[in-house]
């Protein structure tokens, strides 16, 4: 068996561990790699935003330890080695393109080594003197937001009760914004969503609906957030953030239009598992004037059937694109049978470029990949998002699903989705584009 870094590291703690003070060398001089000098700045900057006290609002993001200090940090110590080591954490699902998108997340080589050796040195504390100030988050200084104060939220009419029978229930509240909510259209550049500090939010997603446009009365079940004439704000599961626009770019809200709130709720049914949800959407105000409009749309396959048993049946979609387009996020969502996503585009002067590519597909992970600096695809570009699927016995054992039927698109957790979202700017005048680092 090969003995992997994890392994020796772990060895070599049991070893070390017998004959040091944790955080000094046997000869009382500080250890080499101590966790206040090395490794908690790492520890700020790559892992502290999920890894903290829930109950923060963080989207979703919050994992279920806390790493804020060396007390909390300790006891994971071999679980961080191996988690670091294999790459699974930071957790970042994209194998390709590197380097261009804002929300990348990953340790250098560098980094996982420092982290490597302060384990198998017994994961020393070190002098505290040497630790960087601790690190402060904006949600922390603004209510809970992260984007900073709002300056419009928006709530579904009431408070929904999760009844204690419940289970499983995907249900869509509408919220219409009317005058007095928001007197007139309104440029926004940024919105991020609040579930509210409990644990059954499986996912919220939340879609614009255009003045005018069929709104059912009171909630609906079963309903994706994507109706006819609605624009998908966004969504968030674990892995979602919230969204700032780059200067310029704006998302156009109307008077008159609504706002869906497609909530999947999930627990335990029993007595006293009641609990109220109470979801809120923050809106901040774009500074004019908005030169570009931001849409965010979907590359979809709704006519898909997965054959029973299919170890890796893929599913396509694509457009061409009509006008020049500045592309800002890309989203690849789908189910538990979903292994790898995949988006291309294909320039009108013959060649290719991979837009993204995600080879080892979580549906727990729902993430947004946002450019760094907007991505230019001239006119006649086609796109194509594609999907594969793992429909077999083996998968089903850990996703628990029926790998015995055909599936096809819908709401359910047990249905498949093979959904492209985009969020892209249209350029009218060529002239007026921004250069991009890729030219
Ligand atoms: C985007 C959010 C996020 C970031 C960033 C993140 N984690 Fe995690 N982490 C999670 C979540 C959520 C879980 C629990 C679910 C899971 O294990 O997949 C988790 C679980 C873990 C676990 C526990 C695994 C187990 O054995 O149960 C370890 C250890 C861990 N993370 C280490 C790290 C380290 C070290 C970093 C930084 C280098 C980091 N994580 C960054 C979200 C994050």
């Amino acid at each position: 068996m090969k003995l992997t870094r994890t392994l020796a590291a772990l060895l070599a703690f049991g070893l070390v561990s017998t004959f040091a003070a944790p955080g000094y060398a046997e000869n009382g001089a500080e250890a080499a790699v101590t966790y206040y000098k090395d490794v908690l700045p790492i520890m700020q900057d790559n892992c502290q935003t999920c890894h903290r006290p829930s109950g923060a609002n963080i989207s979703g993001l919050v994992a279920p330890m806390s790493f804020m200090d060396y007390r909390e940090t300790r006891p994971w110590a071999r679980a961080i080695a191996s988690k670091v080591e294999s790459r699974e954490m930071p957790p970042w699902f994209a194998s390709a393109p590197k380097g261009v998108f804002e929300n990348e997340r990953g340790l250098t080589d560098a980094e996982i080594d420092t982290i490597l050796s302060w384990v198998a040195a017994g994961a020393p504390a070190g002098d505290m003197a040497h630790a960087p100030p601790a690190r402060r988050f904006a949600e922390d200084a603004n209510d809970g937001w992260s984007l900073g104060t709002p300056d419009l939220v928006v709530k579904m009419p009431e408070p929904f009760l999760v009844e204690d029978d419940i289970y499983d229930l995907n249900i869509t509240f509408y919220r219409e914004l009317t005058e007095d909510i928001l007197p007139e259209d309104t440029w926004v550049k940024g919105w991020e969503f609040r579930v509210g500090d409990n644990a059954i939010t499986h996912h919220m997603c939340s879609s614009m609906i255009e003045p005018g446009a069929f709104i059912p009365e009171g909630a609906v079940e079963d309903e994706g957030a994507d109706t006819a004439g609605s624009q998908l704000l966004s969504c968030v599961a674990e892995g979602g953030e919230p969204d700032m626009l780059p200067e310029g770019f704006g998302v156009l809200l109307e008077t008159g239009s609504s706002i869906s709130f497609n909530m999947h709720y999930h627990k335990e049914p029993a007595e006293g598992s009641s609990v109220w949800s109470d979801p809120e959407i923050a809106f901040w105000v774009a500074d004019e004037p908005v030169e570009h409009q931001v849409i965010n749309d979907t590359l979809y396959n709704r006519g898909f059937e997965i054959p029973p048993n299919h170890p890796n049946y893929r599913v396509g979609s694509s457009r061409v694109l009509e006008k020049d387009t500045l592309v800002l996020t890309l989203w690849p969502h789908a189910h538990l049978r979903a292994v790898a996503a995949r988006y291309t585009a294909f320039y009108p002067d013959g060649t290719e470029e991979l837009l993204l590519d995600v080879p080892h597909y979580d549906q727990s992970w729902q993430v947004t990949y946002k450019y760094k600096e907007p991505k230019l695809l001239p006119k006649g570009t086609r796109i194509d998002v594609d999907f594969w699927y793992d429909n077999t016995a083996e998968r089903a054992s850990r996703r628990s699903f029926d790998p015995n039927r055909f599936v096809g698109y819908g709401p359910r957790t047990d249905d498949e989705m093979s959904l492209g979202f985009i969020g892209y700017a249209e350029v009218d005048e060529p002239a007026a584009m921004p250069t991009t680092d890729n030219d």
